[in-house]
C-alpha cells in the first residue's frame, strides 16, 4: 500500500483553523499580524510541534517546521503557504497548503520515511498584502527582496507595517536577514485550491500549474472640484467620481481586450454627502497577465486612458503603482514528476496555468517551483463560500507528500 497522508485529520484542522477569525456571516478575517492572524499562528506554531518538527520562525516572522534528512547539509525541499486572509474570506486559501504540509511532514515522520534532504514546511508573513498593500511579504523577505520602506505602509487605522511587526515580536530591523542563500533549497512545491473554474468544468480533482499570471496594483487619484449639487450645471462640474465611473468600465473592456484580468476593488470618494459633487475619488486597480509583455501593455494603456479621461474633465489624475510581481513559470522538470507522482498514486490531474498569486511567485527566484492545485466549488473564492471537497484536499496533499519524498530521496 503507498503512503497516505491522515485524511480525517488534515480535515480537523482545516476545520480548527477555520475558527479563528471567523465572523458572525462566517467569513474569516485575519489580516495579516492582527490579533486573529497571530492567534492563528500560535495555532499553526503548536501544530508544527506536535507533528514532531523542530520549529522557528525567520526574521520576516515566517514560521518554518523541519524535518531533518539523513543529510542535515543538504538543501531543503520546501513546501509553505499562508494563513492570512482577505476580508470575509474562506478557509481553503492558503490554510490548505500549511496544514497539508504539516500533514506531509508529519506522515513521513509516523511512517519512518527514509529520505536524503531536509523537509520543511513554511507559513509566510502575509501573502495577501490587504492590510498594508504589500503582496508576499515573508516570501519576498524570504527570496532576498525585502524592502526597508515597506516597514513605512500604513493600514486603514493608521498602523504601520514596523509598529505591527513589532506588536507581534518581530524585529523590523532585522528582517532583511530573512532572506536564504541560493543553493540552500532543492525545490519548492506549494498546494493551494484553485481559486477558478477550470478543474471543475473538467471534472477533475485537481491541476499542475505551468505557469502563474504576474499582477500590478495601481492607487489612482482624480482630483476635481466640490460645488453644490443643485446650482452647478452639468456642463460646468469637475466631478471626480464620473471620471472613476468612465474609468471602471473602460478598465474592464481593456482586460477584456488583453485577455488579462483587472479589478477596481476600493474606491472612497470625498467629501462624500448627499448634495455635493466629489471632488476627490481614489481607487485601486488589480491587473494580472500571463504574458509580461500583455502586463506591461495593459499598465500603459490603462495610464493614457486615465490621463484623456481626467483631461476630458478638468481634473487631474495621480497614478503611482504599489506593488506587483511578474508572471513566472514552473519548473517543466517538478511538472513533469508531479505528472508522474499523480499516475502512480492514481489522481487525476491536467496542466494549467494559474490565474491566483501565490508565495511561489516570489520563492521563484530562489529554486524551481512546482504548485499543485485542487479544485473548487463553483470557483468561489476569496468569499466565506469557498469550497473543496475532504477528497480533493486529500488527493492534493497526497500528490505533495509524493512529490516531496521523490525530491528529498534523490
Ligand atoms: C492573492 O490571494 C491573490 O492572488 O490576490
Ligand atoms: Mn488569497
Ligand atoms: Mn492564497
Ligand atoms: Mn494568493
Amino acid at each position: 500500500m503507498e503512503a497516505r497522508i491522515n485524511r480525517e485529520r488534515l480535515w480537523h484542522t482545516l476545520s480548527e483553523l477555520g475558527l479563528i477569525g471567523r465572523s458572525p456571516t462566517g467569513g474569516i478575517n485575519r489580516l495579516s499580524l492582527d490579533a486573529q492572524d497571530l492567534l492563528a499562528r500560535s495555532h499553526v506554531h503548536a501544530l508544527m510541534l506536535e507533528a514532531g518538527l523542530s520549529v522557528r520562525q525567520d526574521e520576516a516572522g515566517n514560521l518554518i517546521g523541519r524535518l531533518e534528512g539523513d543529510c542535515i547539509d543538504a538543501p531543503a525541499v520546501i513546501t509553505g503557504s499562508h494563513i492570512d486572509t482577505v476580508t470575509e474570506a474562506g478557509k481553503f486559501d492558503g490554510a490548505l497548503g500549511v496544514l497539508a504540509g504539516i500533514e506531509v511532514l508529519r506522515t513521513v515522520k509516523e511512517l519512518g520515511v527514509k529520505h536524503h534532504c531536509p523537509l520543511e514546511v513554511i507559513c509566510f508573513t502575509d501573502e495577501e498584502g490587504v492590510r498594508f498593500g504589500i503582496g508576499y511579504l515573508g516570501s519576498r523577505a524570504m527570496a532576498g527582496e525585502w524592502s526597508p520602506e515597506w516597514l513605512k505602509a500604513k493600514d486603514k487605522d493608521g498602523i504601520s507595517l514596523n509598529e505591527a511587526m513589532i506588536q507581534a515580536d518581530i524585529d523590523p530591523s532585522l528582517a532583511e536577514r530573512a532572506a536564504r542563500p541560493a543553493g540552500s533549497i532543492r525545490a519548492y512545491l506549494e498546494l493551494h485550491i484553485e481559486q477558478g473554474r477550470v478543474l471543475e468544468d473538467a471534472n477533475l480533482p485537481c491541476g499542475l500549474a505551468t505557469a502563474i499570471y504576474g499582477y500590478r496594483w495601481l492607487l489612482v487619484k482624480f482630483k476635481g472640484h466640490a460645488d453644490h449639487a443643485g446650482t452647478t450645471p452639468m456642463a460646468l462640474r469637475r466631478d471626480a467620481l464620473l471620471a472613476a465611473a468612465e474609468a471602471v468600465i473602460a478598465i474592464e473592456k481593456l482586460a477584456i481586450r488583453s485577455g488579462g484580468t483587472a479589478t477596481v476593488g476600493t474606491l472612497k470618494l470625498s467629501p462624500g454627502a448627499v448634495n455635493v459633487i466629489p471632488d476627490e475619488v481614489i481607487f485601486t486597480i488589480d491587473y494580472r497577465h500571463s504574458s509580461i509583455q500583455a502586463l506591461t501593455e495593459m499598465g500603459q494603456q490603462m495610464e493614457t486612458t486615465l490621463e484623456s479621461l481626467a483631461f476630458r474633465r478638468g481634473l487631474t489624475v495621480e497614478v503611482s503603482e504599489t506593488d506587483g510581481a511578474t508572471p513566472v513559470t514552473c519548473s517543466e522538470q517538478l511538472t513533469s514528476m508531479l505528472t508522474e507522482v499523480c499516475g502512480s498514486i492514481g489522481i487525476k490531474a491536467m496542466p494549467m496555468v494559474c490565474g491566483a498569486g501565490h508565495d511561489a511567485v516570489a520563492i521563484h527566484s530562489l529554486t524551481e517551483i512546482g504548485l499543485i492545485l485542487v479544485r473548487s466549488k463553483d470557483g468561489i473564492s476569496h468569499h466565506r463560500e469557498e469550497w473543496s471537497s475532504l477528497e480533493d484536499c486529500s488527493d492534493g496533499a497526497d500528490i505533495l507528500l509524493h512529490s516531496m519524498l521523490r525530491v528529498a530521496q534523490k
